[in-house]
């Protein structure tokens, strides 16, 4: 029922410069991929064909990792090199449809979000965005969309955003939703605030970069203020809200990690060391060796 990804990469990545002067934060790797592949990988196993990316200048490498390089397989083949063939064929292999839409000026979240309106068409769609990796089975995204589908039943031109709690300390960093519980895993939201103070916050459910917007948040995204050089796609939330469409936090099952800045990378990469038998071997020989318990 959600065909279409639109995935917002056009972000200057500033907190990881200077590497990202030159590299897109998305293709920094987590281990053996970069951390986009993730968030595709995510899409494409929650059913999802039909990926859009919203890209800036210096961000072409993004698709470039992704689309067919022809000279590069037959290469592999004449030197017999196949199971590299094989791993590179499997990410070319990966998405069915790409769309590529350029953000030409950084006007924030909101606008990126925009640029895809012709590109969705009007139809629900999901929107995935490439800093958050969320570890889980079955994925964020996909629990997302039984949730949406659920949901159909009872309601029409709904939206959900999938939120977790979060420390205090970290409430500022991030869009905060305040509303009802209608299920333990579920509130329906009245309220969005972007990056409020923790004393201006009305909860610690904090959004965490994974969203099924229904294509009415297009026409919210044309009305909102530029708020210091940006459009913030919470803004459009919380109009659409007042305007009386419903929007849901739903509380994933999952492990979420921010890989935009260095702490959070770092924890990331341990985290999927960790889950590798070999990596983890290294890791505790590491720390043991040491001393860093
Ligand atoms: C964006 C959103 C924010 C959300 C966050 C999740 O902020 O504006 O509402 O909580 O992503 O990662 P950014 O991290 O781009 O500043």
């Amino acid at each position: 029922m959600i065909k279409k990804a639109v995935l917002p990469v056009a972000g200057l990545g500033t907190r990881m410069l200077p590497i990202t002067k030159v590299v897109p934060k998305e293709l920094l790797n987590i281990i053996d991929r970069p951390t986009i592949e993730y968030v595709v990988d995510e899409t494409i196993n929650s059913g999802i064909d039909t990926l859009i990316f919203i890209i800036s200048q210096g961000k072409g490498k993004i698709i470039d990792y992704f689309d067919m390089d022809m000279n590069l397989r037959s290469f592999l083949k004449e030197r017999g090199k196949l199971d590299l063939l094989k791993k590179v064929e499997g990410v070319e292999d990966k998405i069915k449809h790409l769309i590529e839409v350029r953000q030409k000026i950084p006007e924030g979240l909101g606008h990126a979000v925009l640029m895809a309106e012709k590109a969705v068409g009007n139809e629900p769609f999901a929107v995935l965005l490439g800093d958050d990796l969320v570890d889980a089975d079955p994925p964020c995204m996909k629990q997302m969309i039984e949730v949406y589908t659920q949901l159909s039943a009872k309601t029409k031109n709904h939206s959900i955003i999938a939120v977790e709690e979060v420390p205090l300390e970290d409430i500022s960093k991030y869009g905060i939703v305040d509303g009802e519980r209608i299920e333990e895993d579920l509130i329906k939201i009245k309220k969005v605030i972007e990056k409020p103070s923790p004393e201006e916050a009305p909860s610690n459910l904090a959004i965490i970069g994974r969203y099924i917007f229904d294509p009415v948040i297009f026409t919210y995204l044309k009305q909102i203020p530029k708020v210091k050089g940006e459009y913030q796609l919470t803004d459009a939330i919380q109009l659409m809200i007042d305007n009386g469409y419903e929007v849901y936090a739903y509380l994933f099952k999952g492990e979420r990690f921010d890989t935009g800045n260095k702490e959070g990378f770092f924890k990331t990469i341990l985290h999927y060391a960790s889950k590798n038998s070999k990596l983890k071997e290294v890791l505790i020989k590491f720390v043991k060796e040491n001393k860093l318990t």
